[in-house]
């Protein structure tokens, strides 16, 4: 039994009139008419509910990217995560939304080997959570898969350039496409995707003569993280552009200063109950 709440506004079920429709796979996918998209597409990384909560009216997608793992759980890469671990996250992501379409990425492990592994564990996923839609790394090796999904009730995002859950493959996560071979590569790749249906393309980590080749290229629109401000929408993982950690990527941009006001904090409720002026006279019960 899952606990996300159902978006009903629609629904004869729910008399109660819904702050906001929330938007859909279809209406990301129209953004982009005859290869130009007007209003870029927003998209930002959540993995808790109030995370969900405070950004929700400022985008168009939250993705509950499998980023988690380095995010949230302190793993190493995004190999270890786990389909319950996406589950439960993206249940509360769409807990805590009711604007922006939610999508999922499917950790390493659970559709590389046929499109029918990746349709159970998908179709697992939107049962669970709720989400709209999943996203899975790779390029044309993945097309039938996308293909096998679409034609199924999956939206399905693709990602091609740097694809982590590879890191083993590639050998560390610097940025692709810097060789005549490699770029092609990624280009054919996103077509392939485009062309099995995929309603969105994550382009991440490539030189920016290819992101743009790829936003040209693709009927569907890219997501841009490190790639081209050309790209059709962006994406950044939430935490890095909040500032909640010293070393991130050259492409992230800070926005805040969260760990410094975190640390700030933390040091001065320290403070406080160290010197016993926490809890004070408006933070404790009184007998009436
Ligand atoms: O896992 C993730 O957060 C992602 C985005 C960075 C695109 O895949």
């Amino acid at each position: 039994m899952s606990t996300y709440q159902l978006d009903t506004g629609t629904s004869r079920a729910n008399p109660m009139p819904q702050p906001m429709r929330r938007l859909t796979i279809p209406a990301i996918r129209q953004r982009k008419v005859d290869g130009a998209t007007e209003q870029p597409i927003v998209v930002l990384t959540a993995y808790t509910a109030r995370q969900a909560q405070l950004l929700d009216e400022h985008c168009d997608m939250l993705l509950v990217g499998d980023s988690l793992a380095q995010v949230i759980y302190g793993l190493p890469s995004t190999i270890p995560v786990t389909l319950e671990m996406m589950a439960a996250h993206a249940a509360a992501v769409v807990r805590g939304s009711y604007h922006a379409v939610v999508a999922v990425d499917l950790p390493f492990g659970c559709y590389e080997a046929s499109p029918e592994q990746a349709f159970a564990s998908a179709a697992r996923l939107l049962k669970e959570s709720g989400a709209a839609a999943v996203k899975l790394e790779g390029g044309a090796a993945m097309a039938p898969t996308v293909a096998f999904l679409s034609q199924r009730g999956i939206p399905v995002m693709g990602h091609v350039g740097l694809t982590p859950q590879a890191v083993n493959v590639l050998g560390g996560y610097g940025a692709r496409g810097r060789s005549e071979a490699e770029a092609a590569k990624i280009v054919g790749d996103a077509r392939a995707l485009d062309e099995a249906g995929a309603f969105a393309v994550v382009v991440e980590g490539v030189v920016e003569p290819i992101a743009v080749a790829v936003t040209e290229a693709l009927a569907c629109p890219t997501i841009g993280i490190g790639a081209s401000a050309r790209c059709d929408g962006q994406v950044l993982v939430t935490d890095d552009m909040l500032g909640m950690f010293e070393r991130v990527p050259r492409f992230v941009k800070r926005y805040a200063d969260l760990a410094t006001s975190v640390s700030e904090a933390a040091a001065r409720y320290a403070d406080e109950v160290r010197n016993r002026s926490f809890p004070g006279e408006d933070s404790v019960y009184r007998p009436t």
